[in-house]
């Protein structure tokens, strides 16, 4: 008989992970999101924050109809109007469909944002599970800024909360405070001092301000908790949450341990990765646990020899674990659209007739331009070609003139709304001159915040790829372009920062 218990792994980036500075996504790219992590068979899927904006209910309400494995949360404070919005969006996934509300239960949270005594705070949670339990019995509370809570108090509130319906009750480290030992001996108090505790499931969500998020999950399960809350890449709010790959595979990895297991598959870590990089541009830093791009990369000669003798001597899990096949094969020009194909589906994307088709046309210009193509310029073309779809503002034609000689110019043609607009300006460099342009065609009062290039893969043939952060009515996005003429790479990511602001939702002014 297995004596492994099983931990539940409730997936945030959609919420959580969407409040990091320039992560919003638009419903489809959303969707996107939803679809890998129902393949990587997390057990949650928290989609938003509905009451938040038309989006997010959007966003919630398309998960919602659209997901079938997994459970699909949405927050909603501890109200009644946030409540009933909540269940509006979810109700369609039936009884996968979970309210998750909260409060904050901290001294300071109280005192200072709340202006609520203890007994009031007891009441409201209490009336808010009973009012989602009316909708469902698949309710999740949070006591906000739990770890910060005289413990006693905290305590009540999870007695109380689950007599009232919760079915699982999350003690988030709100502020990322808390060390290993600290948190699991929170998690034991409650375990030991809950009477009904055994009717709930307990859940623990941390941030990383400290950078200590997965060691104090990993130490909240040796306590007791059942579930853990994690985002991909381990973004969120501040310094983020606790990453979904890192817990996930410590877990796996040190099974010797931790007897504990989860329903991950986790060979579509990578490619979930990557998509989420994509599409909200925020890149990966190479040092990464499990997946930066350093992390399977051996430098030191050293490593090397042993690596080559035996793979475990530095590998303490394989690439392939997590769906990174290192063993990349090159593509050129004579490939024919089978073999793109086929690594397309070995590299985790499923395309349409129509997007392996738009996608193959890009290939076979690249091949043209450039001899070797890599998965990294496979990716590059699926994410310019199919995730970050240009939607209101689409790059037709550009020519840029530079050098010590000349004043830069360049002349843009866009397509702003289904009409052809074109237009030439003079600007301090290329990409100035570029941007100007696409300034004036789009009529945007985005303020550039911050631009970078890099090189997709080596060689002076390698395609660029352009990040650009722009703020706009107090709000950040990010966009990325690829293309072998980096002036155009960077037009790309111009406007598909410009198309984000145009499609992101807005937000509601939530005060927690
Ligand atoms: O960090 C936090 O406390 C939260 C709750 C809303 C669960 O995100
Ligand atoms: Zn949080």
């Amino acid at each position: 008989m297995s004596k492994t218990k099983n931990i539940k792994i409730f997936d945030t980036t959609l919420r959580d992970g969407e409040q990091s500075p320039g992560a919003s996504m638009n419903i489809d790219e959303k969707l996107r999101i939803a679809h890998l992590l129902e393949k990587l068979n997390v057990d949650v899927i928290e989609a938003g924050f509905p009451i938040a904006s038309e989006g997010d209910f959007e966003a919630v309400k398309r998960v919602a109809k659209t997901i079938k494995g997994p459970q699909i949360a949405g927050l909603s404070r501890a109200s009644n109007m946030d409540i009933d919005r909540a269940w509006e969006a979810l109700k369609y996934a039936g009884e996968r469909g979970r309210i998750h509300t909260f409060i904050a239960t901290s001294d300071i949270h109280m005192k200072y944002k709340l202006k609520m005594s203890e007994a009031q705070v007891i009441e409201t949670a209490v009336k808010a599970v009973k009012r989602a339990a009316g909708y469902t019995p698949n309710v999740e509370f949070s006591a906000e800024d739990a770890v910060r809570t005289r413990l006693p108090f905290l305590a009540q509130v999870v007695e109380a909360v689950i007599a009232a319906g919760a079915r699982t009750v999350n003690i988030p480290d709100t502020v990322g405070y808390t060390i290993p030992s600290e948190y699991f001996n929170i998690i034991k108090y409650l375990k030991d001092n809950v009477p009904n505790i055994g009717q709930a499931i307990l859940s623990v969500h941390c941030h990383n301000d400290l950078g200590l998020s997965v060691a104090n999950s990993l130490a909240a399960i040796q306590a007791g908790a059942e579930q853990v809350e994690c985002t991909i890449n381990g973004i969120g709010e501040r310094a983020g949450n606790c990453s979904l790959e890192e817990v996930v595979m410590a877990l796996r990895t040190r099974q010797d341990i931790m007897p504990y297991t989860t329903n991950v598959v986790t060979e579509h870590i990578y490619a979930a990765s990557k998509l989420l990089s994509t599409i909200t541009g925020i890149v990966v830093q190479p040092n990464k646990a499990i997946v930066g791009a350093n992390a399977f990369a051996h430098e030191a000669g050293i490593h090397q020899h042993g690596v080559m003798m035996e793979k475990s001597t530095y590998e303490i899990m394989t690439p392939e674990s997590i769906g990174l096949n290192q063993n990349k094969l090159v593509l050129g020009k004579h490939s024919g659209r089978h073999a793109f194909l086929k690594r397309l589906e070995e590299l985790g994307y499923e395309l349409g007739k129509e997007d392996v088709e738009k996608a193959f046309v890009r290939f076979k210009t690249l091949a043209d331009q450039k001899k070797e193509i890599y998965d990294e310029d496979l990716d590059a073309i699926v994410a310019d070609e199919i995730i970050r779809v240009p939607e209101i503002y689409k790059l037709l034609q550009m020519n840029v003139s530079s050098g010590s000689f000349a004043t830069p110019s360049a002349t843009v043609e866009l397509e702003v709304d289904g009409k052809v607009k074109k237009t030439a300006q003079m600007g301090d460099g290329p990409v100035d001159a570029t941007f100007k342009a696409i300034k004036k065609l789009t009529g945007s009062q985005a303020r550039l915040l911050h631009f970078s290039v890099g090189a997709i893969t080596g060689g002076t043939d390698a395609q660029g790829e352009c990040t650009v952060r722009l703020e706009h009515d107090g709000r950040e996005v990010l966009g990325q372009g690829a293309h072998p003429d980096i002036i155009v790479a960077s037009a790309k990511a111009y406007i598909n920062a410009l198309n984000k602001i145009a499609t992101a939702p807005v937000r509601n002014e939530i005060h927690l």
